[in-house]
C-alpha cells in the first residue's frame, strides 16, 4: 500500500517536472543567435551552448569541465596524451564530453577543436619551459593561433586565462610571457575577455602540496614574498559563469580576497598538516638559481625552474579583484586548507581538530 502511495507521488512528481522554460533559459550570442536551455537543471539537461576548454587537461581545466558538464554543456576537450583526458569523460552526460587530440602547432587540429563552439577557453600553459616549447612559444605564439584560428572560424567568445602578475616588465620570463599573451589576443580578437587570477590552491596545486612538501623553496626571500592565493573552485565558477552572461571585452583580474606572505602559508601549513614549521635555510636568489639550473637538467622530470625561483621573490600585484562582475565571492584559505593538507597528517594525527595560526596584520590592497 506505502510502495503503491509512493510510487503514485513519484509519478505525479514526474508529471509536475519543470519543463518551463523562464527568461534564464534563453540566451543571446553576439551574433543574435539565440541559446536555449532544455530540461530540468543539471548533468542530463542541454545548456544549449557549445564549448572549447584548451588546456581541460590542466589543474584548473578539470574544475571547469565539471561545472560545464554539470549543467548539460557540450564540451570539447583538447588533449596530447591519452591518459590526461579520462577523469574528463565522466563529466558530462553521455556525448556531452568530446575528446580531440590536438597540437598547439597545428592549425588544422586547433581548426578541428573549435569551429563548433560558441565560446572557447583558453587555459594552456605550464609554469616550466620543456625542450619542445618555449614560454614564449605557449603563452604567446600559441595563445595568439587560438586567437586567430577562433577568429577565423567565427567563434563569438573567447575567454584567454592569463596571470594577475603579468607585465611586460617583469623579471619574470613566464610573466612577460603572458603578457605578450594578452596583448596579441586583444589585437587579433578585440573581444576577448582576458581573465588574470593569481596563484591557485586546491588538490593538485603548486602552492599548498608544494609548500608542504618542499618548504625550503618557499624560505626564498625570508618567506617575505606576498600573494594572494585563490581557490581554484572560485576562478573555475567564474569562468563557467561567463558562458552564460553577455560579452565582456576586457580584463578581469581574480586575485584572493587576502595578501599574505609566504610565512603566514608556511605557518598555515605547518599548523594544519600538524608538522613543524620548516627549519630549512635561507638560500640566497643566485645560489637558488644555480641549484634550480643544475637540478632541471639532471633530471627528466619538471623541477623547479631558475625562473620560478625568480618569481618567488615577486609579491602579487596589487590590483583590485573584478569577482562582482562574475557573481563569485571568493573564499579565504583558512577555510579549504584542512581538505588539502589533511593528507600530509600523520596516521595518529589525521582526524585531530583543526588550529588555525593568527592572521597577520592584512595588507589590503591599494585601490
Ligand atoms: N596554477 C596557478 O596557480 C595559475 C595562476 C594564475 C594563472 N594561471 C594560468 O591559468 C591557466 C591554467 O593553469 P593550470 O594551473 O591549470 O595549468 P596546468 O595545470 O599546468 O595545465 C596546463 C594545461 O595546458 C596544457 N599545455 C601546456 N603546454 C602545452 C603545449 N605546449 N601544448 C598543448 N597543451 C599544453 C596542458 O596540457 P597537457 O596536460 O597535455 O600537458 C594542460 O592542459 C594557465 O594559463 C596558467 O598560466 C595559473
Amino acid at each position: 500500500m506505502l510502495a503503491a502511495s509512493s510510487r503514485a507521488a513519484s509519478l505525479s512528481g514526474a508529471l509536475r517536472a519543470p519543463s518551463q522554460r523562464t527568461y534564464h533559459s534563453l540566451t543571446t550570442l553576439p551574433s543574435r543567435k539565440p541559446v536555449i536551455a532544455q530540461g530540468t537543471p543539471g548533468y542530463s539537461a542541454v545548456s544549449g551552448h557549445r564549448v572549447t576548454v584548451f588546456g581541460s587537461t590542466g589543474f584548473l581545466g578539470r574544475y571547469l569541465v565539471s561545472k560545464l558538464g554539470k549543467i548539460g554543456t557540450q564540451v570539447t576537450v583538447p588533449y596530447r596524451d591519452e591518459d590526461m583526458k579520462r577523469h574528463l569523460k565522466l563529466m558530462g552526460d553521455l556525448g556531452q564530453i568530446v575528446p580531440l587530440e590536438w597540437d598547439i602547432r597545428s592549425e588544422q587540429q586547433i581548426a578541428e577543436c573549435l569551429r563548433h563552439s560558441d565560446i572557447v577557453y583558453n587555459l594552456v600553459g605550464r609554469d616550466y619551459e620543456t625542450k619542445n616549447f618555449s614560454y614564449s612559444a605557449v603563452h604567446a605564439d600559441g595563445a595568439a593561433r587560438i586567437a586567430r584560428i577562433a577568429k577565423e572560424c567565427g567563434v563569438e567568445r573567447l575567454v584567454h586565462v592569463s596571470h594577475l602578475n603579468a607585465s611586460p616588465d617583469s623579471t619574470s620570463a613566464f610573466y612577460r610571457a603572458k603578457f605578450e599573451g594578452e596583448e596579441r589576443v586583444k589585437e587579433i580578437f578585440p573581444e576577448a575577455t582576458i581573465i588574470r587570477p593569481s596563484i591557485m590552491y586546491g588538490y593538485e596545486d603548486k602552492l599548498l602540496n608544494n609548500m608542504a612538501i618542499w618548504p625550503i623553496y618557499w624560505r626564498l626571500n625570508q618567506s617575505q614574498t606576498q600573494c594572494r592565493p585563490v581557490h581554484v573552485f572560485d576562478v573555475a565558477q567564474a569562468l563557467a559563469n561567463l558562458m552564460e552572461m553577455s560579452r565582456i571585452e576586457r580584463t578581469l583580474n581574480l586575485p584572493g580576497p587576502s595578501t599574505l606572505s609566504y610565512e603566514f602559508l608556511l605557518d598555515l601549513v605547518a599548523s594544519v598538516s600538524l608538522r613543524p614549521v620548516s627549519s630549512a635555510p635561507v638560500l640566497p636568489k643566485g645560489l637558488a638559481k644555480w641549484a634550480a639550473n643544475l637540478v632541471g637538467k639532471s633530471v627528466w622530470w619538471p623541477t623547479l625552474s631558475p625562473d620560478e625561483v625568480e618569481r618567488r621573490f615577486i609579491d602579487d600585484a596589487k590590483t583590485p579583484g573584478d569577482w562582482d562582475v562574475v557573481g563569485v565571492t571568493p573564499s579565504e584559505i583558512e577555510n579549504h586548507a584542512i581538505t588539502y593538507l589533511r593528507r600530509y597528517r600523520s596516521a595518529d594525527n589525521f582526524i585531530r581538530p583543526v588550529t588555525l595560526p593568527p592572521r597577520p596584520t592584512i595588507i589590503e590592497p591599494q585601490l
